[in-house]
């Protein structure tokens, strides 16, 4: 959702920004820019379309400077644009800035500078601020940066560079994530970690509402109230080959291989054969909890629903899932009583955050699960899972949704613990089983990856790809589907197997291909007379099944087959055929599988 960079040092400016822009691609594809300062000159390149296209643009010249920010764009406000591309300038070409996030009353802004005379030349919510800062300029950038928080609304990250005052980069952060990175005789400003992992593990994380200057010698941050601000350092455990391909053709083929060491990295850190350790669940744990609420967005939604069976199943508790953005606009009924459970991939996604803000207002506790420590929903909350994936470059989400599931599965297993809902022997038992689960997923992936090139093929020729499943099987389908259509751009959806009769059968005829989950012994010849009224209208049916759970192959064109295991963990053995499915298609049909058009990796706007 748009990458900042910026770097104040001694290094050529232009050629660290276009590497920072790379790693940041992720959060936004469809133009890029930089500005480069070399004493009191400022120059501004940009252009529409992916980073290679700014690299064309630069290919003959060689910007002289060590100071810059640069920036990749989600397009909100305006078509991505050569004019539309960030940086910024005001009328006199003495700012430039790069901006993240959306400003709510820029429109009103706008007009009161055009009356006073500013010309603008983009159809952006950011241009107002580069005018705005050059109509409120007085002494320093940091009151002007005060005043410009005080005349704008809506979230935003900002990064400012100044013709007149060489060698530093300001920023502002207001909801949205902004990180400075420590480096020897240089410092950089970034949207997020992995963008700097190449040139330093230090960092200081700049909180709302807080400002910071920024030279190669110094970083001084400076709160809301105007009082400079201590800050400790945050040492990220990621490294920078753990943001490289790695040989893959894609970064998402990459992650779906490296998802049985991502599950055996969580279970280590959190289960041995004897218990589940989350001590700090302990601090917030009381009985008076009587239901759990999990909010999220997207795939990280997909995985709380998995999360609502598996936690209902073990701990014996209610449990609602909502996404966030609608909890945060709901009549809800939140109170002390209820355990909330923000996931997110990002720890930065508006409005699970926004979400999260609401329940912490009703008095709720807070547990988050995430992928990044050092975000803001991790942060806010009172107790973290942090799943361990290490960073997920690619935009569809795979390793971050297996161990989103391991991080419920364990979550649930330590509630039904300390609510004393299962006997020690059961609890054992599970405990057993989920170690076992990082061999059954390297066989399953070993198994199934030729058989979904083959499907693949005949996937990418269809217009319409139905999912069905029951109860967990459902939600897992939820996920095949979403997978399917962000990367493939195929028309993919998920019912509940009992739901296609009434109404979505009218569009099954023959060839339609329907995908069938079947991981619950209990529920598969259900969802086997589901199958029937497919056959019936001669859609073609691919199934998904646990090992044994099926008798017979009769109405199933296709049967993959992941292994054995106790239905309530089948999630993290069944999504490694969908993601398969999902990417082999998209592979076929040519789409660009880590960067899907009109998606960006970290949605930090509503
Ligand atoms: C889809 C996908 C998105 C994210 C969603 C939430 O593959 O990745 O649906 O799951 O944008 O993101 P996080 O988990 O960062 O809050």
């Amino acid at each position: 959702m748009c990458g900042i960079i910026g770097c104040a040092g001694r290094k050529k400016a232009q050629e660290f920004l276009m590497q920072g822009l790379k790693k940041l691609e992720y959060r936004g594809y469809d133009s890029a820019g930089l500005a480069v300062l070399n004493g009191d000159e400022l120059k501004v390149v940009k252009a529409e379309g992916e980073l290679n296209k700014l690299a064309e643009k630069l290919n003959s010249r060689s910007l002289e400077g060590s100071l810059g920010i640069g920036h990749t764009r989600w397009a909100t406000h305006g078509i991505p644009s050569d004019e539309n591309s960030h940086p910024h300038q005001d009328c006199q070409e003495r700012f430039a800035l790069v901006h993240n996030g959306i400003i709510e009353n820029y429109q009103e802004l706008q007009e009161d500078l055009e009356a006073q005379g500013h010309t603008f030349s983009s159809d952006t919510d950011t241009e107002v601020l580069a005018h705005l800062i050059e109509e409120i300029y007085e002494k320093d950038m940091i009151s002007s940066l005060q005043k410009l928080k005080e005349k704008t609304t809506g979230s935003y990250a900002l990064a400012v560079i100044d013709r007149k005052n060489p060698g530093k980069i300001y920023a502002l952060r207001q909801d949205s994530p902004l990180v400075i990175g420590l480096g020897e005789k240089e410092n950089y400003l970034a949207s997020d970690m992995p963008a700097l992992l190449n040139v330093t593990s230090e960092f200081k994380i700049l909180e709302d509402g807080e400002m910071a200057v920024i030279d190669s010698e110094n970083v001084r941050i400076i709160s809301a109230d105007n009082q400079t601000v201590k800050r400790a350092i945050f040492k990220a455990d990621w490294d920078a080959e753990m943001v490289e391909k790695k040989g893959y053709e894609h970064f998402m083929l990459k992650e779906i291989y490296e998802q049985p060491i991502v599950a055996r990295r969580i279970l280590g850190e959190y289960l041995d054969e004897y218990q589940v350790k989350i001590p700090e669940l302990n601090d917030i744990w009381d009985k008076d909890i009587e239901r759990i609420m999990i909010t999220a967005c997207g795939t990280a939604y997909y995985a709380g629903l998995v999360g609502k069976h598996v936690l209902a199943e073990l701990a014996h508790l209610p449990v609602e899932v909502e996404i966030a953005s609608e909890l945060r606009y709901q009549r809800d009924f939140l109170t002390e009583n209820t355990l909330v459970i923000v996931v997110s991939q990002s720890g930065e996604t508006a409005d699970s955050l926004a979400a999260l803000k609401k329940a912490q207002a009703k008095g709720c506790k807070v547990l988050a699960i995430t992928n990044t420590p050092g975000s803001s929903i991790a942060r806010s909350s009172d107790v973290v899972i942090n799943i361990m994936a290490g960073p997920e470059i690619a935009v569809a989400s795979t390793k971050a949704y297996l161990a989103m599931l391991i991080a419920f599965y364990l979550l649930a297993l330590k509630l039904a613990e300390l609510r004393e809902e299962l006997s020690r022997k059961k609890l054992a038992v599970h405990r057993r089983e989920l170690l076992r689960l990082p061999e059954k997923i390297t066989a399953t992936l070993n198994r199934v990856e030729k058989q979904c090139q083959k499907i693949a093929d005949y996937l990418k020729d269809q217009q319409s790809i139905f999912f069905i499943g029951r109860n967990l099987d459902y939600s897992l389908s939820l996920e095949g589907a979403l997978k399917l259509k962000e990367i493939s751009y195929l028309h993919a959806e998920s019912y509940p197997a009992g739901e296609l009769k009434h109404g979505t059968l009218a569009l099954v005829e023959e060839g339609v291909p329907v995908i069938a989950i079947m991981t619950q012994k209990e529920l598969a010849p259900k969802t086997l007379s589901n199958i029937k009224e497919v056959t019936a209208r001669n859609g073609r049916v691919i199934a998904v099944v646990s090992g044994g759970i099926i008798t017979s192959q009769e109405d199933l064109d296709e049967v993959i087959e992941v292994p054995l295991c106790n239905g309530l963990w089948a999630g993290v053995l069944t999504v490694l055929p969908l993601q398969l499915l999902a990417y082999h298609t998209a592979k076929i049909l040519g789409r660009s599988i880590d960067k899907p058009r009109n998606l960006a990796k970290s949605v930090t706007v509503e």
